[in-house]
This record gives structure tokens, C-alpha cells and sequence, in this order.
């Protein structure tokens, strides 16, 4: 008997799907458009994603990616929460194809009311096919809608903004942030690329939820302002995301995975959802030593600082030794 496919493995295999109705050739010419859009100056006066060979090459080449980024983004939401947290309904603006959707179902298995909103009816189409492979997503609702002051974001338990901020004006990201907040009755989550950029807009969104009475639950230990200077560094962390053949094709070469920098700020409102943030958060990749490793740690206290951890702290060490960048420090259980 087989073992039911992850949500994660399931998505795969619907966007590998893709790919056969479309020759390679349309298909690495679509991604070149995507690419030279996405560099291109934003905000954009109409959806960058026309039509089917964009969306079809988005969903092939990025939904990936920003599918684990996203998966990331909540996974520390979930660790935060209490254990028995998972959202009653989820709203997922300027969704897309729906890699939040995706993401939302890997880390809270069960069906749930899932609205998807976005301004390209493509890129919702091709979403709601997609969903048709996961049982779970299949009754997803995929509207068509405009960020704007005037967005109408009906209510949920959890909104999430992924990989957007970066395509709307200033106006637009403040709108969408504040139109988030008033929506959601547990938690927001926002996600962007792990770029100087994306930190900015990520910082400014968290001020924004921070100021409309949210708790920061991750990545960041506290809720006071961010210690980075700006300009001086940015707070992104990163996920290793399996490439596609699409993917191999069109960027050659024989990598069988390339790592996705992101950033984000999941947001709760503690009435709902008591998070229990991180005592400290590794920002930078360990540097492991010979006999010791050194983390750069955010702090509860809304401080940064490194910290060497050596042979002689033992079970600490060994633990050090397998701590990632973007876990939490200590992990519940490590011993000296
Ligand atoms: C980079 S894609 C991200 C899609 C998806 N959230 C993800 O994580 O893969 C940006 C999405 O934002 C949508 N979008 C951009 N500007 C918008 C606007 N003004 N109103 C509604 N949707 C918008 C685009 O159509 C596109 O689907």
C-alpha cells in the first residue's frame, strides 16, 4: 500500500504536469519574459502574469520556491503557537497560483475555507487547477480582486501576503498590510524575497501590524524595533528547494537544488493566538569551527549578538553543530 503523498510532493507532481502541454521552447521563452518583467521597473499598472505561458511558467519555475519560503515563514508561526493552534480559515492576498495555500496545507494538514485574491484571472485560473490535485484545496475560492485602499478582505483566522509587497506602490503596500491586519482574527504572515528590499518592505509591514496591536511570534524574539542598521545588513534566511527539470532547463547547469533567500514576519494577535516567540533566533549561517561554532543570535531582548559555543558546553555543542540559520537557539531539550 502506498503512503499518502505530502502536500509538498502532490504540488510537484501537478506542476511537473504542467509542463507537458506546454513545448520546452514556449516554455523557457515564458520564463525569459517572467524574468525580465520581474526586473523590470515595479509596481506594474496591470498584472505582469497575462497569460497561460506566464502563469504556466511562474507556477513552474518560482511556485517552488516561494512555496517553501512560505512553508518556512509558517512553520516558525507554528512552532510559536500553542500546539493545538491551526488556522479555522485561511485568506491569501495576491495569492496567485496559491503557493501560501500549498503551504498553509503542509503545515496544518485538514481542509479549511481558503480565499485566494488576485488581480490576475490567469494566474487564479491555472491556481484552481493546480488545487484540483489536493483534496484538501479543491473547494479554495479564487477571486478576482485589486489591492487598493478599498480592498475588501473578508475576515479569516489567518492572512497571509506572500512574495507581494515588492509589486505594489508605497500607498498599495501600507493598504494591503492595514487590510490584512483588520482581517485577520489570529495571525498575519508576509513573506518576500530575501533581498535588502524585501527586508524593507517586511520591516515596514511589521511595524504596521506592531502598530495595529500585533505580537511579532516570528522570526524575531520580541516586538521592539529591529536591531539591524539599515543599510548595514538585512534579516533573510533561506530554504533549499528541489529545482525543477524546468527549472535545469532553463538555467543549464546540473544542480539538483538551489536555496531560496526570503524574508517575513508572521504576526499574531495575542488574544487569539498566545505565541511563545524564540528565546533567540540564529540570523546568519553557523560558522562551525574546529571544537566550536559560532551563532549570530537575535535576542529577546531586541538585541543582536554572537555567541561561541564550545566542546566543553557538551550536549550544547553537539546541538550547535546541527542548528540551522533561521532556527530557534537553544532547541527545546539541549542539554550542557
Ligand atoms: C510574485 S507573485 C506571488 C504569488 C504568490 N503569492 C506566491 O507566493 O507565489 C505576485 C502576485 O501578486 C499579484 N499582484 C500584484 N499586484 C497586484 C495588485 N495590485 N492587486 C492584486 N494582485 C496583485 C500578482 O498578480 C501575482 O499573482
Amino acid at each position: 500500500m502506498h503512503a499518502l503523498a505530502s502536500p509538498a510532493e502532490t504540488l510537484r507532481t501537478a506542476l511537473a504536469g504542467l509542463l507537458e502541454d506546454l513545448p520546452p521552447k514556449a516554455a523557457a521563452q515564458a520564463v525569459d519574459r517572467l524574468i525580465a518583467n520581474y526586473r523590470g521597473t515595479t509596481p506594474t499598472g496591470a498584472p505582469v502574469l497575462r497569460d497561460r505561458a506566464d502563469v504556466t511558467a511562474y507556477a513552474a519555475y518560482r511556485m517552488p520556491a516561494t512555496f517553501e519560503a512560505a512553508r518556512s515563514a509558517l512553520a516558525a508561526l507554528a512552532a510559536a503557537a500553542p500546539a493545538d493552534f491551526s488556522p479555522a480559515d485561511h485568506v491569501d492576498i495576491g495569492g496567485g497560483t496559491g503557493a501560501a495555500t500549498w503551504a498553509v496545507n503542509a503545515v496544518w494538514p485538514g481542509g479549511r475555507p481558503v480565499t485566494v485574491l488576485d488581480w490576475a484571472e490567469p494566474a487564479l485560473a491555472l491556481g484552481r487547477e493546480i488545487a484540483a490535485a489536493n483534496a484538501e484545496l479543491a473547494a479554495a475560492r479564487w477571486q478576482r480582486a485589486r489591492i487598493s485602499a478599498a480592498l475588501d478582505v473578508p475576515a479569516a483566522a489567518l492572512v497571509t501576503v506572500s512574495y507581494v509587497l515588492g509589486e505594489l506602490t508605497a500607498d498599495d503596500r501600507a493598504a494591503v498590510v492595514d487590510a490584512a491586519a483588520r482581517a485577520a482574527t489570529d495571525a498575519v504572515v508576509v513573506v518576500e524575497p530575501g533581498t535588502p528590499g524585501g527586508y524593507a518592505r517586511v520591516i515596514a509591514a511589521r511595524d504596521r501590524l506592531v502598530g495595529a496591536g500585533y505580537r511579532v511570534a516570528a522570526p524575531c524574539p520580541h516586538s521592539s524595533a529591529c536591531p539591524i542598521v539599515p543599510g548595514d545588513d538585512w534579516c533573510h534566511f533561506s530554504v533549499r528547494v528541489a529545482r525543477s527539470s524546468l527549472h535545469r532547463q532553463v538555467k543549464g547547469g546540473s544542480l539538483a537544488y538551489e536555496d531560496e533567500k526570503f524574508s517575513y514576519v508572521a504576526a499574531v494577535r495575542d488574544t487569539a493566538v498566545p505565541a511563545l516567540p524564540a528565546a533567540r533566533r540564529v540570523v546568519r549561517k553557523p560558522q562551525i569551527r574546529k571544537g566550536q561554532v559560532l551563532l549570530d543570535l537575535c535576542e529577546a531582548e531586541g538585541e543582536l549578538r554572537r555567541e561561541t559555543v564550545t566542546k566543553r558546553h557538551g550536549g550544547l555543542y553537539r546541538a550547535a553543530r546541527d542548528t540551522a540559520w533561521g532556527d530557534a537557539w537553544p532547541p527545546a531539550g539541549a542539554g550542557g
